[in-house]
């Protein structure tokens, strides 16, 4: 359907990248939520162990645990979630997933000790795996394509607001006297997964789903829904027809095994799969989530006095940056901003670090000098590798492979998000490495990694088609990517 006439056939384009952008704030927000709970008070009192000074603390091995453990649930929720969808469909799906959400919240909100804590932490991760794994396929299938390309940016931009969200609210209720302080802005995550539920309701079932299942009068119901449009309408013929034809292709090509996603053909099938986990495995060794899974520990063991108002401000930052990456991924084009994104970031956590090391972080001067490198690493995260990492992921994939390859990606990231979130806690925290900000160095470190695996790995797709994006990886390498010749696209090839 064409770019829509008014506000009324644009609604429901506009209704779905809402749905797909909450559940981006649902992620973020509970990434937001846990860095802040762990460093209050009442939640120390109320998980912590008592030494024999009377002083309650809590293990750097339980912050890691309690940090890491919902990317497990949510590594398998991710996988999950495509057969949940073809089974009970996405739209009941989602909703289901809202409920696992809600009740993995209800747990952790209520819960007595660290044990129940930490379950409720799972099934919350499930929840939201799921989550991750439905809602952009919902989006892709339903999304009008005027909209289309606008969503994978919008869902990282909600990320970012629901992380910033977090920090605002655990802000507000980190002095109440009592376990409100934390359970509050855990249990408000309710409210979030009740609104998703609701939006997700009020929205109509893919049309691509009810093609799969072979019922088309409810595939043009839905699909009139969705574009606004008349029931009986030749443009809705013609739409229709599109999604069957292609879902015939897709079934006359066979469903790909997994091993057909690292089949080393033409078209560099396996460095296309390998390049959806990669980039996202790099994506989480950048080191970000150190400020958002463990920010404000991080500045409180630094010897921030308001580290709760710090990481509101790097979490800012991080929305605000975000923004700018709708145009210049466009503009400058997905290899060109990872590669200067990671050596942005190399050269910020490298000042941060030496300065930490020449002049400690106990005055101010060198805590704001800190807190300045730190926020221009984060920016360029915001700008480059954030966004870029998923729309690179869902965009290089051809069509018979692209969920299986898409779905692996997703679960790299999930998996290297748990790994890092794991042993952060060992390398900064007191009884342990007790590096502090000198854990930038490895970071840092990691991002010049970064840069030349994007340099030597990773194609320009800026603005093509699925056919020019084969045409690229069949005919040249990613460092001649950029100056691809589209004018002879062997479409024949790419159908090989
Ligand atoms: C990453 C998350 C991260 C977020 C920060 C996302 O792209 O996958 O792990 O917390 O960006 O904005």
């Amino acid at each position: 359907m064409s770019t829509p006439s008014s506000f009324k056939t644009a609604l429901p384009g506009i209704l779905i990248c809402c749905v797909a952008a909450f559940g981006g704030f649902l992620f973020g927000f509970d990434t937001g939520t846990i860095s802040g709970n762990m460093a209050m008070q009442s939640w120390i009192n109320q998980f912590g162990t008592a030494g024999s000074d009377g002083v309650i603390t809590v293990a750097s091995s339980i912050n890691s645990l309690v940090g890491s453990i919902m990317a497990v649930g949510e590594f398998v929720g991710a996988l999950l979630g495509s057969p949940v969808a073809d089974s009970i469909g996405r739209r009941y799906g989602t909703i289901s997933a809202c409920l696992v959400l809600a009740v993995g919240v209800a747990i952790q909100a209520g819960a007595p000790v660290l044990g129940v804590f930490i379950l409720g932490r799972i099934v919350g991760g499930v929840g939201i795996g799921l989550v991750s794994a439905m809602v952009p396929m919902y989006q892709s299938e339903c999304a009008p394509k005027w909209i289309r390309g606008t969503v994978v940016t919008g869902y990282q931009w909600f990320i970012t607001i629901g992380i910033l969200i977090a920090n605002i609210v655990n802000n507000a209720t980190k002095d109440r006297a009592d376990d409100s302080a934390f359970r509050i802005p855990i249990g408000i995550q309710i409210v979030w997964a009740s609104v998703m539920a609701l939006g997700m309701f009020c929205l109509p079932e893919s049309p691509r789903y009810y093609v799969k299942k072979n019922n088309l009068e409810e595939a043009r119901k839905s699909l009139a829904r969705l574009n606004a449009a008349d029931a009986n309408s030749a443009e809705l013929d013609s739409e229709l027809a599109d999604i069957v034809t292609q879902y015939e292709a897709e079934v006359a090509l066979g469903e790909a095994s997994y091993t057909d996603c690292f089949k080393k053909n033409d078209r560099k099938v396996y460095l296309r799969t390998m390049t959806g986990i990669l980039i996202q495995a790099f994506q989480q060794l950048t080191g970000v989530n150190l400020f958002f899974t463990y920010g404000t520990v991080f500045f409180q063991n630094a010897g921030f006095t308001d580290p709760f108002t710090i990481s509101m401000v790097t979490s800012g930052v991080n929305c605000a940056a975000t923004l700018p990456s709708f145009y210049l991924i466009e503009r400058f084009g997905r290899r060109n901003l990872l590669i200067y994104g990671a050596a942005a970031m190399f050269i910020f956590q490298f000042i941060a670090a030496v300065v930490s090391v020449a002049v400690g972080a106990d005055n101010l001067t060198a805590q704001t000098i800190l807190v300045v490198f730190v926020c221009l690493y984060i920016a360029s995260f915001a700008m480059t590798w954030g966004p870029v990492a998923w729309v690179v992921l869902n965009e290089i994939h051809p069509l018979n492979i692209r969920a299986k390859s898409v779905s692996m990606g997703t679960a790299s990231n999930w998996f290297w998000n748990f790994i890092i979130a794991f042993v952060n806690p060992y390398i900064f925290g007191a009884e342990y490495g007790n590096i502090g900000s000198k854990i930038l160095f490895i970071y840092g470190t990691t991002c010049f990694f970064c840069t030349i695996y994007a340099y030597f790995y990773i194609y320009e797709t800026k603005g093509l088609s699925l056919e020019q994006i084969d045409h690229l990886y069949a005919n040249y390498t990613a460092l001649e990517s950029a100056k691809a010749d589209f004018s002879k696209t062997d479409v024949e090839a790419s159908k090989k």
